[in-house]
């Protein structure tokens, strides 16, 4: 469950980045992100705002479609998933995963409904529907229930 926060309607690439550069101003340790939507639907531009928010290279950012997770150095670390080619959530059993999803970055997943019941509870959901061929639907939402962290 969680609550609409921000709905957008972006006219342009530029406009989900600027979307996602202002949301990025909130962000800290520990927040996680999960990004919703048709292929091309504008995920991976929107983590371009959010490196771009947190002065990470936004050169860098790319979906990391075979190692799965790419790193991005900010003013704190961006930890940054697809799962598009995930075929079962045992297959990220190597990976310590909460080790990224609360640690001392931020975590942004495409496709995060890979992880089925592994799906993180506490996330900010980002849902991107396509309107038109520059026109993109963005919904921003927050997490029903504050997220449980631990004060030290
Ligand atoms: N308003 C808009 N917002 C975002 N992207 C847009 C917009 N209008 C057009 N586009 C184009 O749509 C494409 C979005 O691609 P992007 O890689 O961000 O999607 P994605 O959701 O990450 O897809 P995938 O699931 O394949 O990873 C880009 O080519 C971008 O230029
Ligand atoms: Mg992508």
């Amino acid at each position: 469950m969680s609550i609409i926060l921000r709905k957008i309607l972006s006219q342009s690439p530029q406009e989900t980045v600027q979307t996602a550069v202002d949301f990025a101003k909130n962000l800290k340790a520990g927040d996680i992100i999960l990004l919703e939507g048709e292929l091309g639907a504008g995920k991976t531009t929107f983590v371009k705002g959010l490196a771009k928010g947190l002065k990470a290279k936004v050169s860098e950012v790319n979906s990391p479609t075979f190692v799965l997770m790419n790193i991005y150095k900010g003013r704190i670390p961006i930890y940054h998933f697809d799962l598009y080619r995930l075929e079962r959530p045992q297959e990220l059993d190597s990976l310590d995963l909460d080790e990224f999803l609360e640690g001392d970055g931020v975590a942004v997943i495409e496709w995060p409904k890979r992880l089925g019941d592994n799906t993180p509870a506490n996330g900010h959901w980002v849902e991107f529907k396509h309107k038109g061929e520059n026109t993109r639907e963005i919904c921003i939402s927050c997490p029903l229930k504050p997220q449980q962290k631990s004060s030290r």
